[in-house]
């Protein structure tokens, strides 16, 4: 299943994993050896194709696997274009699991043609609930899903077909490292959906009876999770709408930003109050992420943060959208299908398929933590000496932390995100963030608005090259559309590089993606202007996309980010993310959106000493969600009527992984998407175990020095033929010591973030590698 990840109180989110990939017996590596070479005709041709389906009759969903006709996809035409296919896809499974043979050719050739049908028409459809969710959407979906839930299910469960990979595993005994990588994916990935159930066979039962019971629950559990999912985030998703706050008193606002109050004036206006203005009001508050984000920190009125801090901690808690029964059932259910997949907890089942252990990703998660936690309180220490310094006398509260965090920030660096967002104009950020990519890995991003139906007027199309020659496709969808967008930041891979599905004629399918976001839209004239935050979220995103685009591996199963363990996908998306801080980068992007004047030195300056502002707060507070998110699904075992926040396991983490503990009645969990709907269950450690590997590769590119700029573009071109060429099709950690000639240490990541110092960080390193 596609997974469009949306998230919350990270400015950082992903993701996207499609996954499912030859030929017979001798074929040899899927690996290009050199670029593909589709001549620019060629390419346009394909296009042309299909486009040319655009037709009256056609499909709008089926019709071309790269451009659904997102103009004409109605919730009432999916029901007709997807009922059509799970019938034809359910013939050729069962044709597929008749078949007498075993071998590329006849087994995991058309499993991936299955598989890919399913996954490419899916995917829109989880992009449609992601960006432009409606009650009859969601209708659709809820008639939908178990068909679709019960054909993946089919397919990734099969006895048959998991015997005959099996059986091909073996038969030759030469299958390239690639190849080995597609077979070995496809069989954990059978093994994770309860294709080899070993069941404990009771009294009185035979073992086949036994398998069968096990089976049956194991899809039922299937089925209710996934129902379980939507309900999660259907719940968050409406209880967050239903939060709104209208402000009629100037005295109020206090404080909140002319940009934000324009906004909130635009939403009251919307709501019915015509003639709103961001100067008198009324303005209309919500808690989508700009409004909670600039109450948090900018409203004097404490009061107001209160209130908006809490309905934000205590989203779907009450009433008719409350995801504590949700939240106890999912982790029950989890628990459960993982002993009888045979593993004793979820954890073990989760990462069974990941870099990690349990054991390992919490011992780097234990090490970050022991590196971060004194400076946390440290930094909690002096940050409520500021406020009590500005005349603030009662005891600091989560909703002041921000707000005295942005007073002493402004202090200290004579900085705010005000200061910044003129100089951060979307059309501008976009163009330097292009230029960047094309410096780096010889990718070349070029609009072509309007060649494609979208789904939303402020969508942006983009046609991607690689060395000049056609490459895939992207879409950018940027503004917050509170009510129909998921909250949060992601990428989607919606279609997979692949030979095998290329169209007739063609030698490759290209791979396309969208990019997702939620910044502020354009008020008036004035383009969207942003903050470093979202600065960094959109480099993130292409990070991924990159990753997803510039692929070289031409089998579907490992092409893109197909096929790489989980806990190594953001690798790429930390990497990207860290660049804007550097000169060469932040200058090109930062141009005043009135006059185009560059950001001044002296706010970079700003900007570049602030980077690491409350640096050890952030890591932990990244470590805690890890940490509960890994604890939560290894040692939680929920009993009815209890909710986790009331277990000793909660209060230890806590203890362990804040400075400033969670309020009372704080529900975090029921937001908690990645890990209960956006499948990063188990996984969530997942970004640091990641970025340790996107610091160290970015410190190569600091070790030649940022202003060796014909250096830097051919360590760029290294990294594109490594980390975003090789796919699921090599281990990544063997990726990246081709990249970096040494396996990942956490020195270079301790010391970016200002933890650990540089004479330390020299010292690790030359103790973990005395000769390098
Ligand atoms: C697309 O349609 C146009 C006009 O109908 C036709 O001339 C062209 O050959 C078609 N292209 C392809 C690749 O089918
Ligand atoms: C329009 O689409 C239908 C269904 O996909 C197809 O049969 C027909 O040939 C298409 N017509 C043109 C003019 O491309
Ligand atoms: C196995 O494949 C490799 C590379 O594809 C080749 O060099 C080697 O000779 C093959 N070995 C056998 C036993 O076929
Ligand atoms: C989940 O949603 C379905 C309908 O979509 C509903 O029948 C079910 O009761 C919900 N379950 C929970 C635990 O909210
Ligand atoms: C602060 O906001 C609350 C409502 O959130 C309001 O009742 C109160 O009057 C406000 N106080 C000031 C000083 O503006
Ligand atoms: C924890 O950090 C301290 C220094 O802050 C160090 O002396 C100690 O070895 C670390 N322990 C672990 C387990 O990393
Ligand atoms: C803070 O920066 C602004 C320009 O952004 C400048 O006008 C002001 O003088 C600075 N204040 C201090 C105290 O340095
Ligand atoms: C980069 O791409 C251009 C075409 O856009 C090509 O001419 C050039 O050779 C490529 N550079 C490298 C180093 O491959
Ligand atoms: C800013 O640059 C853009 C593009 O280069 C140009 O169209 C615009 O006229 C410039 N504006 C000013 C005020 O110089
Ligand atoms: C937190 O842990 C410390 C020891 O590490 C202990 O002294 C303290 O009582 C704990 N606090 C809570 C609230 O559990
Ligand atoms: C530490 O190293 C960074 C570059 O890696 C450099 O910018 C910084 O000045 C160094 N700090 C000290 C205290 O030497
Ligand atoms: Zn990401």
């Amino acid at each position: 299943m596609a997974i469009a990840v949306p998230g919350l109180m990270l400015p950082i989110m992903l993701l996207s994993l499609l996954s499912m990939g030859l030929a017979e017996g001798q074929v040899k590596s899927a690996i290009l050896e050199e670029k593909p070479q589709r001549s620019l005709l060629e390419y346009m041709q394909l296009v042309q194709m299909a486009e040319n389906s655009t037709n009256a009759t056609a499909d709008p969903l089926l019709a071309s696997p790269w451009f659904p006709l997102y103009d004409k996809i109605t919730p009432d035409n999916l029901v007709t274009s997807l009922t059509s296919l799970f019938a034809e896809l359910d013939s050729s499974i069962d044709h597929l699991e008749g078949s007498h043979y075993a071998s590329w050719q006849d087994t995991v050739d058309p499993f991936e043609e299955i598989s890919d049908r399913m996954n490419v028409a899916w995917a829109v459809v989880d992009h449609l609930q992601g960006v432009k969710n409606s009650d009859a959407l969601r209708a659709v979906v809820d008639q939908l899903q178990p068909e679709q839930v019960r054909i993946s299910q089919r397919l990734s469960q099969s006895s048959p077909l998991y015997s005959k990979f099996e059986a091909i595993r073996k038969s030759t005994g030469n299958w390239s490292e690639s190849e080995t990588r597609v077979l070995n994916n496809l069989i954990t990935t059978a093994k994770l959906a309860g294709a080899a159930l070993e069941a404990a066979v009771p009294e009185g039962k035979s073992k086949d009876e036994a398998r069968v019971e096990a089976t049956n629950r194991f899809n039922d559990i299937n089925m209710q999770l996934s129902t379980l999912a939507t309900n999660f985030s259907n719940n968050l998703l409406d209880s967050t709408a239903a939060f709104k706050r209208l402000i009629t008193e100037k005295a109020d606002v206090s404080g909140l930003p002319s940009s934000f109050l324009g906004q909130a004036a635009q939403k009251a206006a919307e709501a019915g109050h015509a003639g709103a203005t961001a100067d008198s009001g009324p303005w209309l508050i919500g808690l989508d992420q700009p409004s909670y984000t600039a109450v948090m920190t900018y409203a004097d009125n404490r009061t107001l943060r209160q209130d908006v801090y809490t309905a934000y901690e205590t989203r779907a808690s009450s009433g008719s959208t409350n995801n504590s029964p949700v939240v106890e059932q999912i982790m029950s259910l989890r628990q459960e299908q993982a002993r009888l997949a045979g593993y004793s907890n979820a954890a073990e089942y989760l990462m069974s398929n990941k870099m990690a252990t349990p054991k390992t990703a919490m011992a780097l998660l234990e090490e970050l933590r022991n590196a971060s936690f004194a400076t946390a309180q440290k930094e909690l220490t002096v940050l409520r000496d500021f406020a009590a310094s500005q005349g603030f006398t009662e005891t600091l509260m989560n909703w002041d932390q921000s707000y005295y965090a942005q007073k002493q920030q402004a202090a200290l660096f004579n900085l705010t995100d005000e200061d910044v967002r003129p100089y951060f104009a979307y059309p501008t950020v976009l163009a330097g963030l292009h230029e960047l990519t094309a410096r780096l890995f010889n990718a070349t991003i070029v609009a072509d608005d309007g060649a494609v139906p979208v789904w939303d007027p402020s969508v942006r199309f983009f046609r991607v090259y690689r060395d000049g020659q056609p490459k895939g496709h992207l879409y950018i969808d940027p503004y917050a559309r509170p009510g129909e967008k998921q909250q949060g930041a992601w990428e989607a891979t919606m279609v997979s590089q692949s030979a095998l599905l290329a169209a007739p004629g063609q030698k490759l399918r290209l791979p396309g993606a969208v990019i997702v976001t939620n910044q502020s839209p354009p008020v008036g004239d004035a383009p969207s202007l942003m903050t470093m935050d979202e600065v960094v979220t959109i480099f993130h995103e292409t990070g991924h996309a990159m990753q997803a685009l510039l692929t070289t591996q031409t089998d579907v199963t490992v092409s893109g980010i197909n096929g790489i363990e989980q806990d190594a996908i953001e690798q790429p998306s930390q990497f990207l993310e860290r660049w804007p801080y550097e000169q060469e980068v932040i200058f090109s992007i930062g141009k005043h959106y009135k006059t185009n004047e560059t950001l001044p030195e002296e706010l970079y300056q700003k900007i570049a000493a602030a980077r690491n502002y409350r640096s050890g707060t952030d890591v932990l507070r990244q470590l805690y969600f890890a940490i509960l998110d890994l604890t939560l699904h290894e040692q939680y075992f929920p009993k009815p009527g209890q909710s986790f926040e009331d277990t000793d396991l909660f209060k230890g983490v806590v203890n362990k992984t804040t400075a400033l503990p969670p309020i009372p009645g704080d529900r975090f969990l029921n937001g908690f998407t990645h890990i209960f709907s956006g499948g990063y269950a188990a996984g969530y450690y997942g970004y640091k175990w990641a970025q340790v590997m996107s610091i160290d590769g970015f410190a190569a590119f600091e070790e030649i020095g940022m202003s060796n700029t014909g250096a830097i573009d051919k360590e760029g071109l290294r990294y594109r033929d490594t980390i975003l060429s090789m796919g699921g099709a090599r281990a990544p950690g063997l990726v990246f010591q081709d990249f970096r000639g040494r396996p990942p240490i956490t020195a270079p990541l301790l010391k970016d973030e200002a933890l650990i110092s540089n004479s330390t960080a020299t010292a690790q390193l030359t103790k973990a590698y005395p000769n390098a």
